[in-house]
């Protein structure tokens, strides 16, 4: 098969490339960042989700993965996020479906129902939906323009709600993206300046003397936080089974570990690994604390989730020891 793989060069995109080539696939990735990555089958595309680089991607493919997308949480960035998820997703979809390829399988987000604010665990797909970020809404439309697209022209879909997903190594990194402020406290002070949120800036400044610590966040009436936090190889093997599973055909399924792990726990992880001192804060919010059921992909596609938070640290920490190499959908 040719599998089209948009935003390859994303944190899923790339491993989920690599898996694709190890099992012998033909990759076309089209992304508008650059992929460090060559293969006798693997064709580049550089480009944004606009007409011409759709149709350019979209040749001799027979499914398409469709997992490129911008993620910001910052009220400025509302547009972009509806020109790159919205309008992307259609401009994507229509050219699949002139292309007529088979299946299109799609990355929506927990951030739909949204996770952090559930009616009731564990949250299952039939959730309602209500989501409280930009964000969140265009991955929902782009959900509602995936359900037209197989209704209208009778391409397969399949959409996945996909878990929060980490490397590994991002664990131990105080400057990623989602890991740097919800473990590092300076990271975190500098995340909620941005967003602006100035109470819960000053809840954990009288912390922060200059040197990094981890942070154990608590809600405000002293619930420790507690989610999932998926390891980006277990959510690349729940991707190819939506690829190529008959019965994944026009369905929704969360996709993610089954773990949720609290924030002491997995704190207590990060300073065994880091030895960093410890911050333990009660904020003037509400916990965030959910657990999400991957039933539906266990039961129905044979999902098996791997990699618990306690397994990710270790290998983070065995690789940044240059110990062990893991390759792309080794188990732990
Ligand atoms: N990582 C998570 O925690 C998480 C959680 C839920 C859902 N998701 C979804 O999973 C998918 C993959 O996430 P990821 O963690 O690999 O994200 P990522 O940011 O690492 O990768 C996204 C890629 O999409 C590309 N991209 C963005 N806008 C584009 C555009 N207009 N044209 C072309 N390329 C564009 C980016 O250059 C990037 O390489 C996304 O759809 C994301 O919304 C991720």
């Amino acid at each position: 098969m040719r599998i089209l793989v948009t935003g390859g060069a994303g944190r899923v995109g790339r491993r989920l490339i690599s898996a694709l080539l190890e099992r012998g696939d033909f990759v076309t990735s089209l992304d508008v960042a650059e992929l460090p990555m060559e293969h006798p089958r693997l064709t580049r595309v550089r480009g944004s989700f606009d007409d011409t680089a759709a149709a350019q991607a979209m040749e001799g493919v027979d499914a398409v993965i469709h997992i490129g997308a911008y993620m910001s949480w910052v009220a400025a960035d509302a547009r972009r996020l509806h020109d790159a998820n919205v309008t992307g997703t259609f401009v994507l979809l229509r050219a699949a479906a002139a292309a007529k390829v088979k299946r299109f399988v799609f990355a929506s987000s927990g951030e739909v129902y949204p996770e952090t604010a559930p009616q009731f665990q564990p949250i299952t797909e039939d959730h309602p939906t209500a989501p409280t970020s930009i964000y969140g809404v265009t991955k929902l439309l782009g959900e509602e323009m995936v359900a037209h697209f197989a209704r209208t022209t009778g391409i397969e879909t399949v959409v996945l709600r996909f878990s929060h997903t980490q490397d590994a190594s991002e664990l131990l990194d105080q400057n990623s993206f989602f890991s740097g402020p919800r473990f590092y406290l300076r990271a975190r002070i500098r995340q909620q300046t941005g967003f602006g949120n100035q109470a819960v800036v000053e809840a954990l400044r009288p912390y922060d003397d200059g040197t990094e610590k981890l942070l154990i966040s608590r809600g405000k009436d002293g619930t420790v936080f507690r989610m999932p936090i998926t390891d980006t190889r277990d959510l690349v093997s729940g991707i190819l089974l939506a690829l190529d599973h008959p019965a994944a055909a026009g369905r929704t399924f969360n996709l993610g570990t089954e773990e949720a792990i609290r924030f002491d726990e997995a704190v207590a992880h990060l300073h065994a690994a880091t030895g960093l001192p410890v911050v333990d804060v009660t904020l003037p919010i509400p916990a965030v604390n959910y657990v999400t059921s991957r039933r539906a992909a266990i039961e129905t596609l044979g999902y098996a989730p791997r990699w618990t938070f306690a397994a990710m640290v270790a290998d983070a920490t065995a690789e940044k020891l240059g110990v062990r190499v893991e390759s792309a959908l080794e188990a732990p």
